[in-house]
Formats: C-alpha cells, structure tokens, sequence
C-alpha cells in the first residue's frame, strides 16, 4: 500500500520524522507498505522548515506543493488544487495528515473527495475557540477522516460528542514525543549560549506568534512590556517568529535583558528549553515539550487544544490580558508552579504503534 504523508508548516515536520522511521521498517521486514512524502510549501524558509528535514534526518520530499505564503484561503485552495493534481495522476491508498495546519485541512478534503481514505495523527483535540483557524482546521479534518490516531483520552471524548464511533478512533499517544525523546542525547547549544553567557535555568525562552497576541500592535507591545517589566532581570531569549517580526518592526521594544534571535532549529531550540528557567509561549506543541521536559510552561492563551498538558504537566493557562502576567512570574519567581508528570502512553513508541495499526487496518503482510 502506498501512504500520502502530509507536511506543509514547522510543528508538523517533527510529528511526520518517526512515522517514515516505522513505516521504512514495516517495508524492510519485508511488508507490503511504502510512503510519499509530500511538502505543501506552506513554510518554505530553511529555518521553518529546511533544517527540520536535516536535522531530523527526514528524507527529501518526493513531491513540493510549493504554495507559499498567501491568506488562509489562498494557501487551501493552492494546496487542494495542486495535491487534487497529484492524486489524480497517481492516486495513493491513504492520506495520512498530523496536526491542525492548512495543509492538514487541505490535504484530507482534497482526498477524501476523491475517494482516498484519511488518517488524522492528533485528531480529537479541541480548543473550543472557533476564532483560531487551526481549530477550524481540526474540526473540518476530523469531520471526514476515517482513522483517528490520538494522543490523549480527552481526543477521544471530544471525537465521541461528534458521532464517531470508537472503532475508528486509536489511542497511541504523541509522535511528537516519539522525536523529542528520541533526541535527547543529539540536543545541541546554539551559538547565543556563550554569546549571552547564559547559565542553566537562569533564563527564560519565549515564542510568540498566535494572530491574537501579535497582530495587534497594542497587544503585542503590553504583553512584552508587562513580561520585561516582571522578569526581575533574568535574561529572555526569544526565537522571533516571522508573523511576529513584521510586527515588531514599527515597536522598537527594547530592554538589556531581551535578546531577540531569529526561529531556531529544533535541536538548538529543545536544548535551550531543556535548560530555561520557564518558559513563556502561546504555542500548543511546546506546551507538550515542556511537560515532557519538566519545565514550567506560561501559556498566553485563554484555552487550550492540549489539557493534558495542564492536568498532568508544567503547563499554566495565563491567558492573553496582560493584567494577568505579573501574578503568573511572581508564582513563578516563587518556586510554586505546577511540578507535573507525563502523560499516558508519550513514551517514544507512538509511531510504531501507528503504523502496525495501519498494516492491521489494510491487511498487509
Ligand atoms: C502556521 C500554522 C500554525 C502553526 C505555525 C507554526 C495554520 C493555520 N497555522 O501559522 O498552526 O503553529 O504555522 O509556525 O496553518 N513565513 C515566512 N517563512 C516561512 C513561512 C511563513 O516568512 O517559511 C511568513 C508568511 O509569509 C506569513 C507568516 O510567516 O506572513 C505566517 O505564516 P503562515 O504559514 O501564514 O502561518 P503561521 O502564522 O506560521
């Protein structure tokens, strides 16, 4: 059987990496299963995407979309028109997407339509904030997706409200966690770490990019203002974003313990989390880093996709007023921030898990 991997933006080039590991050893022992990888273009930059592929070891793609940058809709209908193309020159058995990107949405409507079966890896998670397009991604993907692979019980439930049945749906946990464990070891320290001098769990690293925190001025400048204004000097390393770049072009916010750097490599970027103090985003895959790593985790959102990262992890919702950030470093200044365990089945063994389930599922021997 071939399976169509689809990966178009930064947060899905680590969840795809150990699905080809287990697929290329399913297809070595002999099993009648192979992949396409298949690269929208949504991120086209070497630091959102090119240093993913070696840094990982994913291999080339087999197919680039090439779509770019462009508005929500003119990223979808680029990709559905071009993967509709593909497809119907060669079609595949399985149309595997991860996450909740554009290219997630696009990819599984542009296949379904046409026939070809969807697998959704992280399918079921829901921020119940239909002002995110990611959360719109979700929900239109996992409308039609006929093989729900999930990382948590919660996915479940939610998938279970909306009338899917429990025969489709695979709880296998977090391919995500599958590249960050297997990793550990291969973490490395970027330059700044000695260019800044920066000492272990005496810094902060921030990630900002979410349209609600920066793409508004006002926003954008309160939040910075109030997480300078409380860091009691500590050094704050944040890897900018380039939706976020654009906007602090025209706010010149400066302070000496603020060090802008540009998006970061995996690698460098999981080392320094791995050593920070706190960290303070509004990302939903970092959250999940974060709690496997033990780290204290500030997340500038009013909901969360990912609860499991606040039942069982490090992860804290602060929200986006920026009245609430001097009480959250304060706590976190105090030593009392949630400790947290790791969730049920982030054990590194996801990825095999779901494609031994896909070769039941296709009878493949
Ligand atoms: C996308 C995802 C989001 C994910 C984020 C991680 C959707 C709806 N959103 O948001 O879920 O958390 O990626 O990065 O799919 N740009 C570059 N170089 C690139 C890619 C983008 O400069 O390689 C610029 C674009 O021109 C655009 C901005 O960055 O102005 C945002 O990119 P876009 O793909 O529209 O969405 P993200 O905000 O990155």
């Amino acid at each position: 059987m071939l399976i169509d991997i689809i990966a178009g933006a930064r947060p899905n080039f680590m969840k795809i990496a150990p699905i080809i590991e287990a697929i290329k050893k399913e297809k070595s022992e002999g099993k009648d299963i192979d992949y396409r990888l298949i690269h929208t273009g949504q991120h086209y930059d070497k630091n959102m995407s090119g240093s993913f592929f070696e840094e990982l070891n994913i291999p080339m793609p087999d197919i680039n979309l090439q779509i770019g940058s462009g508005t929500q809709a003119t990223q979808a209908a680029g990709i559905m028109v071009a993967y509709e193309k593909i497809l119907l020159d060669s079609p595949s058995d399985l149309c595997l997407v991860v996450g909740d990107v554009t290219s997630t949405m696009a990819c599984s409507i542009a296949a379904k339509k046409l026939g070809i079966k969807v697998a959704h890896v992280e399918g079921g998670i829901r921020s119940f904030d239909i002002t995110m397009p990611e959360e719109i991604n979700r929900m239109l993907t996992d409308a039609i997706t006929d093989y729900f692979f999930i990382t948590s019980e919660v996915a479940k439930a939610n998938l279970m409200k909306e009338g899917h049945g429990d025969e489709k749906i695979f709880f296998v946990g977090n391919t995500m966690i599958d590249t960050l464990l297997k990793n550990q070891e291969r973490l490395r320290k970027p330059a700044i770490w000695d260019e800044l001098g920066l000492a272990p769990k005496k810094y902060f690293v921030m990630t900002l990019h979410r349209p609600a925190n920066v793409d508004e001025e006002q926003q954008l400048k309160s939040l910075m203002d109030e997480i300078i204004n409380n860091s009691q000097g500590m050094d704050i390393v944040f890897p900018v974003h380039p939706r976020t770049a654009k906007m602090l072009k025209n706010l010149d916010i400066e302070a000496p313990n603020l060090h802008y750097v540009g998006p970061m490599g995996y690698l460098e970027f999981n080392y320094l989390v791995k050593h920070s103090f706190a960290v303070i985003t509004d990302s939903g895959g970092i959250t999940e880093e974060t709690t496997v790593m033990g780290i204290p985790c500030m997340t500038l959102r009013d909901n969360t996709e990912r609860p499991e990262t606040i039942t069982v992890g490090t992860n804290e919702l602060v929200g986006t007023n920026p009245d609430n950030i001097a009480p959250a470093m304060k706590k976190l200044f105090s030593g009392n921030w949630e400790k947290g365990g790791i969730p049920m089945m982030w054990d590194g063994k996801t990825a095999p898990r779901i494609v031994k389930k896909i070769a039941e599922l296709y009878s493949i021997v």
